[in-house]
């Protein structure tokens, strides 16, 4: 075992857009597990729009500070426990943070199945993949035959929604940026139709790919894109409000939606707003679908994998960026 443990540090909170020198490595002695705890090193992070969130303030847990290890889901094994409930060799899905090792309380974790690909933990099998299940499922309550549409759908939950809305039998368009981005929504994950939302004409070009109006919007971004799918929605339509990626990386939110208040009234739409973990007691019925679809073929995996502990702060600039298709993440060790 390494002597030292790397960690990148946030070294200021940013005001606008990340850039490099928000963060900073550095390196402290690997800590010392207590009672209870168990030493973990950290194998895959999770990279997720959400973590430049967590700079803006407190959401569904504490805001991070300047001086902080950043903060990140990850794969990670045991190599020491004080606990009974984990052994050395153990894997677990933990907040470690951007560093090769962490204590944390076993109470806390749960060992996960032995499986491979190992990255699909953090996946399809991971937040994600259960992000979309219950967001999509729950909150949206597709029924055959209808269209939903999601955006950020190059990402790592869009692209699982709108698969499992196809499985649902619905007609799925995807809003991605990009042409690139469109045409392998279509061509390789079966959606039915994608929209440019960087190209001029999004309203336009969202009422061409769904001439019957939407019935199930998945909201990943927020901003303009949920404001051009607002205008296009069906009455009795549903919106799952899963995230609003375009307003995390930079200060106060610069535009819309406009009409809101109005057309929610007017076209009676359900907003349902989520976090994963609402969802915990299902998580087990979830997981078995979703393998289900994913041993069939009919549920394709897209991941981004990026090498080295020091690749975690361009592999968030560039995320937000929208570099990435399907689950990004970065292999630690
Ligand atoms: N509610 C929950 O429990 C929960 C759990 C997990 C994630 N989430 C949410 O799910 C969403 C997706 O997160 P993720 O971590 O899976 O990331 P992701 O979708 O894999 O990556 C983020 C994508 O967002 C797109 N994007 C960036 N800026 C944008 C903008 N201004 N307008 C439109 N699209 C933009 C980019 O794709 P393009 O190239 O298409 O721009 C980028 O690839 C986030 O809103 C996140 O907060 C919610």
């Amino acid at each position: 075992m390494a002597q030292t443990n790397r960690q990148i540090v946030l070294d200021h909170l940013p005001q606008g857009r990340l850039t490099p020198s928000t963060f900073r490595q550095t390196e402290s002695a690997v800590p010392t597990p207590g009672e209870g705890d168990v030493l973990l090193r950290t194998l895959y992070v999770s990279l997720d729009a959400a973590n430049r969130a967590w700079m803006q303030g407190a959401t569904y847990r504490a805001a991070l500070a300047a001086g902080d290890v950043m903060a990140g889901g990850a794969l990670a094994e045991v190599v020491q426990s004080n606990s009974p409930d984990l052994a050395p060799g153990d894997r677990v899905f933990a907040d470690t943070g951007w560093q090769d090792y962490a204590v944390l309380k076993a109470k806390h974790l749960h060992k996960l199945p032995a499986l491979e690909p190992v990255t699909h933990l953090l996946s399809v099998y991971g937040v994600a993949g259960l992000t979309a299940y219950f967001g999509l499922l729950e909150c949206g309550q597709p029924r055959a035959g209808e269209t939903v549409v999601v955006s950020a759908a190059a990402g790592s939950v869009g692209s699982i929604v709108g698969q499992i809305a196809k499985i649902k039998g619905c007609r799925t368009v995807g809003i991605a940026g990009g042409a690139a981005k469109c045409d392998l929504l279509v061509r390789e994950l079966g959606f039915d139709a994608a929209v440019d939302y960087k190209a001029d004409g999004l309203r336009r070009a969202l009422r061409g790919a769904c001439p019957d109006g939407i019935d199930v919007y998945f909201d990943n971004v927020g901003g303009d894109v949920f404001e051009a799918c607002l205008f296009n929605m069906k009455t009795h339509g549903r919106i799952a409000c899963c995230g609003a990626v375009s307003q995390y990386d930079g200060d106060a939110p610069a535009h819309g939606p406009r009409g809101v208040p109005g057309l929610i009234v007017t076209k009676r739409l359900t907003l349902r707003g989520f976090i994963v973990s609402d969802f915990d007691a299902h998580r087990d019925a979830a997981l078995a679908e979703l393998k289900g679809w994913v041993e069939s073929g009919q549920l394709k995996v897209r991941e981004d994998v990026i090498a080295g502990l020091e690749n975690l702060p361009a592999a968030l600039i560039g995320l937000l960026a929208g570099e990435n298709i399907g689950k990004r993440m970065v292999k630690v060790a």
